[in-house]
């Protein structure tokens, strides 16, 4: 081993089951122990966050498996500090990304066969990892987008909703995105959306039905409550519905109970579909995917966006910043993917 180990390293766990982040986590040390058979040791550099770290940090992804304290985050890119005896193909000191849940951790032992190689630690390649895989693997899969049609994104200028954004217009779609300032509406054009939308300037109703008259062909829903509702009247005959998310139900206690009257004639009259998409259910899509996205970015037909909390004042560094980083996101404010540096 070729790697002088820190006694410990730090790292973020669940607590207390609450969506509201500050409550629920706290950071502890951990051992250091060298990593078994095909594991690796990652030091992380960037971690992403995501709108579903406070639906990890309430209890919503584990069912009754679940016991307290846990880990938590979903992705980070780093540098492998050591390495398993049965790990054959990386090495010490390779630059990797990885979507390892418990992220939230100044090391991370990783599986070899879940660990993506990159050529430098790079961060602006991390939103192409839960954001990026979820905008373009649900527009294909669930959406099945086909040039020319109109197809509508939810927090467009977010972190999974700016690459839905780009995915869709390189697939030849007309893109509205709707958003809620008008930073973001620049920002949106400058990925080329056709018709970004600022939700509290502009009626999203008014702006569908005379814009829209024919409907929407796929809508990618991420926010929920009365926006899920307003579009839903608006997808067209044969339109697709995409269920994301529902980030303006997260933080209520009540999640999960939204029930829509009537569906299934609403579905029949206009032969939609809705369909929900989980990205851990598409693990097998992920690596072909991702390779798409960099050769999208290396030929520069993909832009991630990078925020880092700098227009606070202070970029988000180190594991005390995560709250901050988490809030930030559910603030509305972000553009982007959000990034806390180690
Ligand atoms: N299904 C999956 O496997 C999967 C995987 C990743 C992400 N997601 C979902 O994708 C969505 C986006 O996630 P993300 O991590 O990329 O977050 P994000 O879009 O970077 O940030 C959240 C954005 O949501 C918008 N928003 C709308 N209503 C809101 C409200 N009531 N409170 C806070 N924000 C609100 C805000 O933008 P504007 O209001 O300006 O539009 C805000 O900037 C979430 O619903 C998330 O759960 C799902």
């Amino acid at each position: 081993m070729n790697f002088a180990f820190p006694i410990s390293f730090r790292k973020l766990v669940v607590r207390k089951l609450t969506p509201i982040f500050k409550d629920a986590v706290e950071i502890v040390q951990q051992i250091v122990v060298p990593p078994r058979g095909r594991e690796v040791l990652i030091k992380n550099k960037f971690l992403g966050i995501n709108a579903s770290d406070i639906n990890a940090s309430a209890g919503r992804y584990f069912g009754d498996s679940l016991s307290l304290p846990f880990d938590i985050g979903f992705e980070g890119i780093g540098e492998i500090v050591a390495v398993g005896n049965k790990v054959s193909e990386l090495k010490h000191g390779q630059q990797v990304m990885h979507m390892k849940f418990g992220a939230f951790s100044e090391y991370v032992y990783v599986p070899e066969e879940e660990v993506i190689p990159i050529a430098s630690s790079d961060r602006s390649l991390l939103p192409l990892l839960v954001s990026g895989t979820t905008a373009s693997l649900s527009l294909d899969k669930c959406g099945m987008i086909l040039p020319g049609e109109k197809v509508l994104v939810t927090a467009a200028a977010g972190g999974a909703g700016h690459i839905a954004v780009q995915w869709a217009k390189n697939a030849g779609c007309h893109v509205i995105g709707t958003c809620s300032s008008q930073d973001k509406v620049k920002f949106l054009k400058s990925l080329g959306c056709d018709r970004p939308i600022n939700y509290k300037e502009e009626s999203l109703t008014n702006v569908l039905r005379t814009e829209y008259p024919d409907g929407i062909n796929v809508i990618w829903e991420s926010v929920g409550g009365e926006i899920f509702n307003t579009l839903f009247k608006h997808l067209a005959v044969k339109g697709r519905m995409i269920i994301i998310g529902a980030i303006s139900q997260y933080s209520n206690e009540t999640f999960g109970e939204d029930i829509t009257k009537g569906l299934s004639t609403k579905l029949l009259l206009r032969s939609s579909t809705m369909s929900g998409f989980f990205l851990p259910h598409f693990t097998n899509d992920i690596p072909h995917y991702l390779s798409i996205m960099v050769r999208l970015l290396h030929e520069q037909n993909l832009k991630p966006h990078v925020d880092d909390g700098s227009s606070l004042g202070k970029p988000f560094t180190g594991l005390e910043d995560i709250i901050r980083a988490v809030e930030y996101l559910h603030s509305g404010k972000s553009k982007g993917k959000v990034v806390v540096s180690l």
